[in-house]
Order: C-alpha cells, then structure tokens, then sequence
C-alpha cells in the first residue's frame, strides 16, 4: 500500500513531467552529477545498469553511452513516459524504462553492475532500506552511486514542500548507511553547487556524490 508520501509524490511528478526538462538548474545538476559518476566510477560497455527515480532521464541518457543496458526506473509513470517520448525520438538503444518504488514493490529479479540515483533520495522516507535493497540487486563488486543534496536548512525547496522527507543529508550518515547495507569503499565529492536566490540573498547548495562497491565476496 502506498503511503501518503509516496501518493504526493507521483501525483507531483506526473503533474510537473511534461516541463521538467526546462529548468537550467535541473539540467545543469543533471549534467554535472553524469560527468562525476563518469569520472568516479569505471563504467563498462558491457555493464548493465539501474537507475532510481530517474525522472526524464537527464542523468541516465548522459551516461547510456558508457554503459551495456540502463533501466531506468521511477515512482512516477508521467516522468518515465517523457523519457520514452524523447528515447523514441533520439533513436536510443540499450535503455528500458520500468515504474519502480522499492519503499513498496518487490525488487526485480535482475541482478546489475551499477546503480545510480541523482536527487531522488531526498524524497525517500528510509534511505537505510533503499541501501540494503540496491545492495541486493549488485553483483559482487558491483557499483553505486548516490548523488544528492549535502544537508540544508530545509530553504532549497521552501517551507510547504509534503514530498520532502529530507532536507539534505550529512555526508557522514550515508556512509554509515552504506556501511550498513555492506558497501565498502565508500567515496564522497562535491559534484555541483546550486545557486538559488532566497530573499534578495545568493545562497548555495552543494550536491555529493558518493559512490561504494559491494565487496566481491560477502
Ligand atoms: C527531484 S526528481 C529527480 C529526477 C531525476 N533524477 C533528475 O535528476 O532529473 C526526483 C525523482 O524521484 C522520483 N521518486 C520519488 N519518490 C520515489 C520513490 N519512492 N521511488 C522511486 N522514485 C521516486 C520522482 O518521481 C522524481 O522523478
């Protein structure tokens, strides 16, 4: 059953999907968080890979041309139809899209070299869990990547903002998670900064990327 965080969620993300590609500061995030995992990670022509909550795929076409297969899944099924509209139109290959919640849903019965997520950990309740279940899904020695916003005062997306269940994270915590769900190597870089005017005032948010294997025996 889903939770009431979830429902706002998709309702938001199908309700927002077909503009999503217009804003600079979503792309430019996009872009940037794509250039650090190429330069953090050594993708493989033959890897299969998952993204999760994988919007329109403004990461995950970046990197398709680095990778074997990308299933890019989503909670919402509005942000995946816009990425199979521009897939279709771009003649991309090697990429699938999947509707996909692991807070609900039963984990796919795929196993993956990589898996990714760019600013979607922020709207997941038990981030802890996420990590055990994309431990799961690895391969031995298989890769993660994780990038989101370092901890904030909760002013990134303002004050009424229901589909927020963090407001950033503090760098040392998700390793602690990841350790927890048996990554090792664990990795952290700023990989971008937002700059948002708040009341006449510039104020930035950096974006870490964190990246970890799960160990190749274990
Ligand atoms: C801020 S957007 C980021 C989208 C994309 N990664 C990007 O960088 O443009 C967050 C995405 O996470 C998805 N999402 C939210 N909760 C989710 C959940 N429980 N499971 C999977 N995806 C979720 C949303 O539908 C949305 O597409």
């Amino acid at each position: 059953m889903n939770t009431p965080l979830q429902e706002h969620n998709r309702a938001r993300f199908d309700a927002i999907a077909a503009g999503w590609d217009e804003s600079p500061m979503r792309s430019g995030i996009a872009t940037a968080v794509a250039a650090a995992i190429a330069e953090a990670v050594p993708l493989r022509l033959d890897w299969r890979a998952l993204e999760y909550g994988c919007g329109t795929g403004l990461v995950g076409v970046q990197l398709l041309p680095h990778l074997g297969h990308l299933l890019a899944t989503d909670l919402s099924p509005g942000m995946l139809a816009v990425l199979d509209q521009k897939a279709r139109a771009a003649g991309l290959e090697r990429i699938a899209t999947r509707t996909l919640d692991l807070t609900q849903d039963r984990p796919p019965a795929e196993r993956f070299d990589f898996i990714f997520t760019s600013m979607a950990l922020h709207h997941i309740d038990d981030v802890a869990a996420l990590l055990r279940a994309f431990a799961g899904l690895l391969v031995p020695g298989g890769w993660v990547a994780l990038a989101d916003l370092d901890a904030e005062d909760g002013s990134f997306h303002g004050p009424d903002s229901p589909g927020v269940a963090h407001q950033g994270f503090e760098r040392a915590q998700i390793e602690r998670w990841l350790e927890a769900a048996g990554f090792t190597s664990v990795r952290f870089r700023t990989a971008h900064t937002v700059e948002k005017d708040r009341d006449g005032e510039a104020r930035q948010y950096p974006v870490f990327l964190a990246t970890a294997q799960r160990p190749r025996s274990g």
